[in-house]
């Protein structure tokens, strides 16, 4: 598969012309940047940095996605293939993604698990999430594996977390009774939440928690 995607929309609305592309070495500073302005609750040390992003370049190319608005990057999204077991789910992001969140891709895994999705808070809600969940499940399909899982991230339970426990919020958000700015678009995006990760991530405003949350590739045989 070719690793450099040539792939272009124009955003008439805001005359703006993004690109999408898989990683190299030309965007991993700014990815770095992007992703410790997203999380800013998380600790470093769990998030990509760019010597993390230098050795995802060189590991699977193909499984980031990077968009970007001329010089500047403003969205990304990355994963590794690996198996997973649904019998005993529990799994914090250091332990499956192993060395720089891209040690234990495995060439010949049945899943893409999403190692980190972001957009700059200039450019959300414009549909480039979207976009970049799509290009994963092409991705997926055109390499024929299962789907896509990860750990999703719930900002909303920070408000919710003294009355409830995370495994309630993650079911009302589900039901649609409760909405999540991250969790509610990947429901949206044709995900399901299948239960809450302890310990997830080093993420004082969650209290560590994420959601469990798989897309299922229909076309894989
Ligand atoms: C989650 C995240 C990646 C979504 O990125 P995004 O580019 O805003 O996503 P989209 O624009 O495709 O969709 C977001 C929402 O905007 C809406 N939207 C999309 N295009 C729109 C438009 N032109 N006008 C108005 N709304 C629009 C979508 O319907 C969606 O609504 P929903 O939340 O009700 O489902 C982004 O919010 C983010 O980076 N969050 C912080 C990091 C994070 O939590 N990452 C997830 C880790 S698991």
């Amino acid at each position: 598969m070719d690793s450099i995607l040539h792939y272009s929309i124009v955003d008439e609305g805001a005359r703006l012309e993004l690109r999408y592309e898989n990683l190299s070495d030309r965007w991993v500073e700014q990815c770095a940047a992007l992703e410790l302005a997203a999380f800013p609750h998380a600790d470093p040390e769990d998030l990509l940095s760019a010597e993390d992003l230098a050795a995802y370049a060189r590991t699977f190319p193909q499984g980031f996605f990077v968009c970007h608005d001329g010089d500047r990057v403003v969205g990304q999204a990355g994963g590794i293939f690996v198996d997973f077991d649904f019998d005993h789910p529990q799994h914090t992001i250091a332990e499956i993604t192993g060395e720089h969140q891209c040690g234990n891709h495995d060439p010949e895994g049945d899943w893409y698990y999403g190692t980190d999705i972001v957009v700059d808070t200039a450019y959300r809600r414009r549909g480039i999430g979207k976009r970049l969940y799509q290009l994963r499940k092409d991705l997926v399909k055109e390499w024929n594996r299962r789907g896509i899982i990860a750990g999703g991230y719930i900002p909303g339970f920070a408000d919710h977390k003294h009355e409830m426990s995370a495994a309630d919020y993650v079911k009302k958000v589900s039901a649609g009774e409760l909405y999540d700015r991250t969790l509610s678009f990947q429901l949206e995006n044709g995900f399901e939440a299948r239960g809450v990760l302890a310990n997830y991530i080093d993420s004082a405003d969650i209290d560590g928690w994420a959601a469990l949350i798989v897309w299922v590739n229909p076309d894989y045989s």
